[in-house]
């Protein structure tokens, strides 16, 4: 299986988690953040509106193929509000122990606008799992806090991260995880614009991140090469025209 880019520690592979998943091996850290089927646009590439039952036996079969290729290691999986009551027991199902939710608090960045039938979002649930017994968590130095509250600025395109997908994580918030979580190989299936992957590049893991769209994966590529990459709309033009050449 030919990778879409890799430098040796870090692997991009650009096409569908479920076809790719398979062929890995050696996994003991997955931190991901799937789509949520809230309507998002990942482009023409990803249905994010599926009849929930559809979403759900997806959901299901993508985490059993992650469960398959993990040996022993702790697995991260954020997801919506409502979701992660639904993605707890069919990670257990799977087979995963469940240890905690963290909270993401990005602080910044959320809209304004005050529903009258709920609270206004602030937050995103990180469900925190393993398979089997791994390692333990680094403990850190005394008087470092290590929190189930996380909290780490949502990218906003005026950060030096800058903001190229519609629900980039902060390399921040992966970076926190990482620095105490064991495991040599971290796999993202769902990496977007790689974040988890910088942030394991920053910490010294070895990672493999996956993604159906093209553009994603060479934005992934050129943050991981230090660049700066192009607007979404000039990527999209540049490369089809590679496309059609
Ligand atoms: C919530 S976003 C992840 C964002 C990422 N955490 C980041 O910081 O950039 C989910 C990603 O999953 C990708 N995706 C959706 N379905 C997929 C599939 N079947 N296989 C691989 N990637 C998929 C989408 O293109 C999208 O980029």
């Amino acid at each position: 299986m030919k990778p879409y880019w890799t430098d040796g520690d870090r692997t991009i592979y650009c096409g569908d988690a479920l076809e790719i998943l398979p062929h890995l091996s050696g996994v003991d850290l997955v931190v991901t953040d799937p789509p949520y089927n809230l309507g998002k646009d990942y482009g023409p590439e990803v249905d994010d509106s599926r009849p929930p039952e559809d979403y759900w036996i997806w959901f299901g079969t993508v985490f059993k193929a992650i469960f398959e290729i993990m040996d022993v290691g702790y697995l991260y999986t954020s997801h919506s509000d409502k979701g992660v009551y639904l993605a707890k027991p069919l990670l257990e199902t799977l087979g995963f122990d469940y240890i905690q939710t963290l909270i993401w608090w990005g602080r910044n960045g959320y809209s304004m606008q005050l529903s009258r039938h709920s609270w206004s979002f602030r937050h995103e649930s990180i469900l925190f799992m393993q398979k089997g017994v791994p390692r333990d968590l680094e403990v850190g130095e005394p008087g470092m806090r290590y929190t189930s509250v996380i909290e780490v600025p949502r990218p906003q395109s005026n950060f030096p991260e800058g903001r190229y997908h519609p629900t980039q994580k902060p390399v921040g918030l992966y970076k926190a995880i990482l620095q105490r979580t064991p495991g040599d190989l971290l796999v993202d299936p769902f990496m977007g614009v790689g974040t988890s992957l910088r942030a394991a590049a920053a910490v010294g893991k070895r990672a493999i991140g996956i993604d159906k769209r093209r553009e994603y994966c060479e934005i992934a590529v050129q943050l991981l090469q230090g660049k700066l990459p192009k607007r979404m709309s000039q990527l999209v033009m540049a490369l089809s025209t590679e496309v059609e050449e």
